[in-house]
């Protein structure tokens, strides 16, 4: 088995093809983090959006285990993740029609649907709510850990409180290294951001938190609009946020993050402006922007991602480039303009709640 120890505490099992098919030894090591997980263990493991850290969803010693972890309070409730339609009838009291059609359409994949709890998921697990958070991953390692911990595994994003979620198995080693039993190695995350989060347990469909399936995609599903949580997208809301999650401040780097709007060329001068503001003020500064922008500046760090109309390639390099920043003392951090529409509309949320719900517009 090729287990690369990095710790004394914590055993590191590096998948071969986490595309697939799974190797022997690939099998070998997920069932060896399945009994982990089984008796009581946490194991970090790969999906398609960011890393998770697994523990025994039916037991809530385990998930008073992730919440320590993480150092995460523990009213946060935590999703199920499952590998089958079977699994999710026992854990919920009922499954509405939508919540068949969306699964119908988007599992395995990055959406979250948050039902009625039939009561057999602990309370420890959904922090004290008579609903659950379930969702069926589509990555092939994170699936057979599933079959293998007994069909159940809560798990929260693998970092550590208000750092940003892991979106390579590099990160889950910073954070998580000697807290917990083990980490799979599957390389980086493919969409790199948290998935979609959809109430189906109350009268009015909702999305809780934005994500790679977006409003567009799972009203046209279900043949009916579907809004956000208006709590989530507008800071003056006097709503609290639906997902207790939503209502911390996430993602916080250590440096001053100072998202930027308006055209893109009134954007660029701004950002070149203010970074000669900064620095004649002594402060470390860090930009992240367009590839087709990133020579244009000068600045200390400085992270790029596709372009300005390609939220995919922005969320997808995002939380590596906050850490990045905080790892270079980055004192201010300056964001382009990317879109806002459709899956923009995830980004721009883990933006604004980097930058403490605040940005720039220029005229
Ligand atoms: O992509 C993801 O969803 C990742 C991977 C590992 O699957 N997981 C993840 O978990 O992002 P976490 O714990 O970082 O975020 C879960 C969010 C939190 O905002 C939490 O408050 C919300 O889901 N949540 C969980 N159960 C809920 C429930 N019953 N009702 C409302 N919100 C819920
Ligand atoms: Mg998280």
């Amino acid at each position: 088995m090729h287990t690369v120890s990095k710790s004394l505490n914590t055993a590191v099992y590096k998948i071969e093809q986490p595309e697939g098919p799974l190797t022997k030894a690939d099998l070998k090591a997920i069932a060896e983090c399945g009994r982990i997980i089984k008796e009581g263990g946490l194991v970090a493991f790969p999906t398609e959006t960011v890393y998770g850290l697994g523990g025994d969803a039916l037991n809530g010693g385990s998930s008073e285990k992730i919440y320590s972890a993480k150092g995460r309070p523990s009213d946060n409730p935590l999703i199920v993740h499952i590998a089958d339609m079977d699994s999710l009838e026992s854990i919920v009291s009922e499954i509405p029609e939508e919540c068949r059609i969306l699964a119908e359409r988007f599992w395995p994949g990055p959406l979250t649907m948050v039902l009625k709890s039939s009561g057999k998921v602990p309370k420890r697990t959904t922090g004290g709510l008579d609903t659950v958070a379930v969702r069926w991953p589509d990555d092939l390692t994170a699936q057979q850990l599933i079959r293998q911990s007994g069909g159940y595994i809560a798990a929260p994003s693998a970092n550590i409180s208000g750092r940003p979620s892991p979106t390579a198995f590099k990160y889950v080693l910073e954070d998580m290294d000697g807290r917990i039993d083990a980490i799979i190695d599957g390389g980086v995350n493919p969409i790199g951001l948290e998935s979609t989060i959809v109430d189906l347990s109350g009268d009015r469909i909702m999305v809780l938190r934005p994500g790679f399936i977006t409003n567009e995609m799972l009203s046209e599903a279900l043949g009916t609009e579907v809004v956000t949580d208006p709590a989530i997208l507008d800071p003056e809301c006097k709503d609290r946020p639906k997902a207790p999650g939503m209502r911390y401040r996430h993602y916080a780097p250590k440096g001053e993050v100072r998202p930027v709007k308006g055209s893109d060329e009134a954007v660029r001068e701004h950002i070149i402006r203010e970074l000669a503001l900064a620095k004649s003020m002594g402060k470390r500064t860090g930009v992240f922007c367009s590839s087709e922008h990133a020579s244009g500046y000068d600045a200390d760090v400085i992270r790029s991602a596709g372009s300005l109309d390609d939220a995919k390639g922005a969320a997808h390099e995002f939380y590596s480039a906050l850490r990045d920043m905080d790892d270079e003392n980055a004192d201010v951090i300056f964001v382009e303009n990317f879109t806002d529409r459709g899956f923009g509309q995830a980004f721009w949320n883990r933006l604004l709640k980097s930058a403490g719900s605040k940005w720039e517009e220029i005229k």
